[in-house]
């Protein structure tokens, strides 16, 4: 028996308008956490699971916390190693909010830090990436690299994991509002086109690269002009009621951008202060109130630490 440790993994937004799978950055709340010990009986066993309405699996294999933290024991060559994982579900999962993620984030980071740190975050990310893998089926970086790593991260290729932390401007907030209803990564990603016209194809690349380019020299109309999905978002829109009127609220009340947080149904929006980002939050809010679907908002910061011990 040890004494346990607790770790915690923020929510992320990915895609953020026109970085479908490349782009995604960290909120300060909310999150998961993983309280992790050492034990006598071998190997890696989840306890429990609280706030998921037993909804998520207690199987290590099938679990993205216990997948992606059995993937690094083995690496560490510690897969006989008596562990107990007791999860904490403080954010709701098949949001758009990357549950999954902060899940997967938050279990390497308790191995990590049950062994002392052996590893460095931006070492730990593959693990990470693998647990989310078994959520929803693909290999991509944009919610876990936020989480486990912080900041808003621009991952060039997810294949080789070449990922790219961005400069931002100062005093950059976010509003996500999470309306109840839940839509499955599996599902979201299962309608999109496989293919994209020419047109669209510049039009999200110039936006992308303007985007980077006003955040760097923090831009703050080229961040506004850039936050733009041509892609993606038409083809998702349908599966969240009013989306349109969340988006025009937003805008309206000096949002930079507003887009499909991640997968969906969760929205978000940037703004240039929180004073914005809350007055953006009761506008996007009011809509889905009129439509009679509860939501929750949260207005944050971008997470520049990522999953810490806590
Ligand atoms: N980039 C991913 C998607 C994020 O939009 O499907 C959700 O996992």
């Amino acid at each position: 028996m040890s004494l346990g440790i607790k770790v915690f993994a923020p929510a992320s937004v990915a895609n953020v308008a026109c970085g479908y799978d490349i782009l995604g950055f960290a909120l300060t709340h909310p999150g998961d956490e993983i309280i992790a010990k050492f034990v006598d009986t071998p190997g890696l066993r989840i306890a429990k699971i609280t706030g998921a309405q037993k909804k998520l699996p207690l199987a290590v294999e099938k679990n993205t916390a216990g997948f992606a933290a059995l993937k690094l024991l083995e690496y560490l060559g510690e897969s006989d190693r008596g562990i107990e994982f007791e999860i904490r579900k403080k954010m709701p999962f098949g949001s758009g909010l990357g549950s999954s993620a902060a899940s997967a984030a938050a279990g390497v980071m308790a191995i990590n830090a049950l062994y002392k740190m052996p590893l460095t975050k931006a070492e730990l990310l593959p693990f990470a990436v693998l647990g989310e893998q078994i959520a929803d089926g693909a290999y991509h970086a944009d919610n876990v690299g936020p989480s486990l790593l912080g900041g808003m991260q621009l991952i060039r290729d997810n294949a080789s994991l070449d990922i790219h932390r961005l400069h931002l401007p100062k005093g950059l907030f976010a509003t996500v509002i999470h309306p109840h209803i839940q839509i499955l990564t599996r599902d979201s990603r299962a309608i999109l086109r496989d293919t994209v016209s020419l047109t669209q194809a510049v039009q999200q690349t110039g936006n992308i690269a303007g985007l980077i380019i006003g955040l760097y020299n923090s831009d703050l109309g080229l961040i506004q002009r850039s936050l733009k999905d041509v892609m993606i978002e038409p083809q998702r829109a349908k599966l969240i009621p009013g989306f349109y009127d969340v988006k025009a609220a937003a805008l309206e009340n000096g949002a930079l951008g507003c887009s499909i947080s991640g997968a969906g149904p969760s929205i978000f929006a940037l703004s240039a202060n929180s004073n914005l980002a809350e007055n953006i939050g009761v506008a996007m809010q009011g809509i889905f109130t009129d439509l009679k679907i509860e939501s929750q908002l949260f207005i944050s910061k971008i997470n520049q630490e990522g999953a810490v011990v806590m």
